[in-house]
């Protein structure tokens, strides 16, 4: 960020947007501080002060991320970096946060390719075609973000998938489909039920969305690297049965999943549904790996 910008702010502006409520938001926000903190100090500018907005919708747990402040402020404190002061967005990020040129520093971590606005009739597209014309959807208010000041920078990692009419979330969500279809055949769930539940997630290409930001003009792509994650834990050193990665993988994806399947079918439902689809994993482990494809793409305003 600092590298894009004309001259060093004292005060640099930062935004996480879909913090969430777990430890991680406090890791990306200390890395970002830790960087930034080295950076000065390697062009003998005295530190900055940091401003940190934290973002997420507004039933998000605030409460429980706030209680890990005073923890992250006496880390700050151990290693002299400057004051860090903290507060929450709470909004969706589809819609207008912050005031014009405002931001140096726009972080967002597996929350993009969340569509929380999308309507129903665009994911009825997505549905059939297993297309979405980007240019519809507010991820484009997203990429657009006028509140980011000239030479700003935004850092965004998301799920993606490797060709723009293969999304890969078949991988995880479609085992997930696939489970949910096995209570109805067995009467478990009610057909209705399941036809009413979309989960607004989207997993674009890294060429439709090179294809949005030099469509909107706003932004020059500095990096993009693309990695995968294992999460069925084939490729660790870790000795684990398959049944124990399949129990992992289901575990993980039921942390994600649960609340909002929970909401739709009732709690009752959820040990047998992960039952079904701990089941699937195994099936897929045995001839093959669970790989997520993510990209993590940093651009700056121009
Ligand atoms: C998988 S969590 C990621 C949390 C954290 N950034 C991380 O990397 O661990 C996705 C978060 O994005 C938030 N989110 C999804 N859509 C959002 C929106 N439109 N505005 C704000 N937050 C949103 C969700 O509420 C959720 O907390």
């Amino acid at each position: 960020m600092c590298n894009t910008m004309t001259s060093l702010p004292n005060l640099l502006t930062i935004a996480d947007l879909g913090c969430s409520s777990g430890p991680n938001a406090f890791e990306a926000i200390w890395e970002i501080i830790n960087v930034s903190s080295n950076l000065y100090q390697s062009k003998n500018v005295g530190l900055p002060e940091f401003k940190v907005f934290l973002n997420d919708l507004i039933g998000n747990d605030f409460n429980t991320l706030f209680r890990s402040l005073p923890e992250f402020h006496r880390k700050l404190k151990d290693a002299n970096f400057g004051q860090c002061f903290v507060s929450a967005t709470p909004e969706s990020f589809h819609g207008r946060l912050f005031p014009n040129d405002f931001l140096h520093l726009v972080h967002a971590s597996s929350s993009v390719h969340f569509l929380s606005q999308v309507s129903v009739p665009q994911l009825e597209i997505l549905k059939n075609t297993r297309k979405i014309d980007l240019k519809t959807i507010r991820i484009t208010k997203l990429i657009k973000r006028d509140e980011i000041v000239r030479g700003g920078q935004m850092v965004l990692n998301f799920r993606g998938s490797t060709q723009s009419d293969k999304p890969d979330y078949k991988q995880d969500y479609e085992l997930l489909g696939l489970a949910l279809h096995n209570l109805v055949l067995k009467g478990r769930i009610k057909e209705k039920e399941l036809d009413g539940f979309n989960v607004p997630f989207y997993t674009p290409s890294i060429e439709e969305v090179q294809r949005l930001i030099e469509m909107q003009d706003s932004f020059t792509i500095k990096n993009i690297e693309t990695f995968t994650i294992d999460w069925g834990l084939k490729d660790t050193d870790l000795i684990l049965t398959l049944n124990e990665r399949a129990k992992h993988a289901s575990y993980s994806f039921r942390a994600i999943t649960g609340p909002i399947l929970a909401s739709q079918f009732g709690a009752l439902i959820i040990d047998e549904l992960f039952d079904q689809f701990e089941a699937m994993v195994m099936q897929c482990l045995e001839v093959g790996k669970l790989d997520m494809m993510n990209f993590v793409i940093s651009m700056a305003k121009k």
